[in-house]
């Protein structure tokens, strides 16, 4: 068991793992770790100093220096800083994940920001999401939550949140884009996509945010109500 309460959420892209989290963190009162930003931020630095995706040195020694700050803003939401620049939308294109995804393939990279990950975990408590948080980074986490939809629903939800923003994509393109990620995540040598064994498995496709955010919660409270006893 780990010192302070742990919620895991993992699951592929567009499952709403960073809603899910952001909402029950706030309920909480606890903190986030959104792993993927700091596998998107490798990527982003990456590009900046021109090294390539699968130059795991030199890709190492980025995440291991990764000067990155999250700022959380008054209104909601958090800024994300690099080397003091404000990426906060950079690290959120269709192409910074696709990126991310292939620097994630790395053990290097996976290595150098493992106890960064783990430094989140303060008290009173962390809501971790992202691939391998209930598997790798906290597998004494005391509540796992592994979320999926159909590439289909997650590809219509991005789709939806990018025509909202005037980005000019197509569902077919995005529902391709979903499934090679998914591919890659999945098959990757290095803490491959996969349900914790201790993980709850919620199907997102047919549920709405509250439904998922009021399953979440009662796994929590469930954990917290044995703990107590
Ligand atoms: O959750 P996200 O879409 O921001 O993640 C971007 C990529 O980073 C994702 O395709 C795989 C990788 N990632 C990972 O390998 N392990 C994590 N814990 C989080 C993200």
């Amino acid at each position: 068991m780990t010192k302070f309460p742990v919620l895991t959420i993992d699951g592929p892209a567009g499952s709403g793992k960073g809603t899910i989290a952001e909402y029950v963190a706030q309920k909480l009162g606890w903190h986030i770790l959104d792993s993927g930003a700091l596998y998107r931020l490798v990527a982003v630095a990456a590009q900046k100093k021109n090294i390539g995706l699968d130059n795991d040195v030199a890709l190492s020694e980025l995440a291991e220096n990764l000067d990155a700050v999250f700022l959380p803003c008054e209104g909601g939401g958090v800024e994300v800083c690099l080397d003091g620049d404000d990426v906060t939308h950079a690290i959120r294109t269709e192409e910074c994940g696709c990126s991310a995804s292939q620097v994630a393939t790395n053990a290097g990279v996976r290595k150098a920001l493992l106890q960064r990950q783990r430094n989140y975990l303060v008290a009173p408590g962390l809501v971790a999401d992202g691939r391998d948080m209930g598997t790798v980074v906290f597998p004494d986490a005391a509540t796992k939550v592994f979320l999926t939809a159909s590439a289909e629903e997650r590809a219509k939800r991005r789709f939806n949140q990018l025509n909202e923003k005037g980005v000019d994509v197509t569902l077919a393109g995005l529902i391709l884009e979903i499934q090679k990620r998914d591919i890659r995540d999945i098959n990757r040598s290095e803490s491959p996509l996969v349900a914790a064994f201790d993980a709850v498995t919620i199907d997102t496709s047919e549920l709405s945010i509250e439904q998922v955010v009021a399953q979440v919660l009662s796994l929590v409270a469930d954990v917290s109500e044995k703990n107590t006893m």
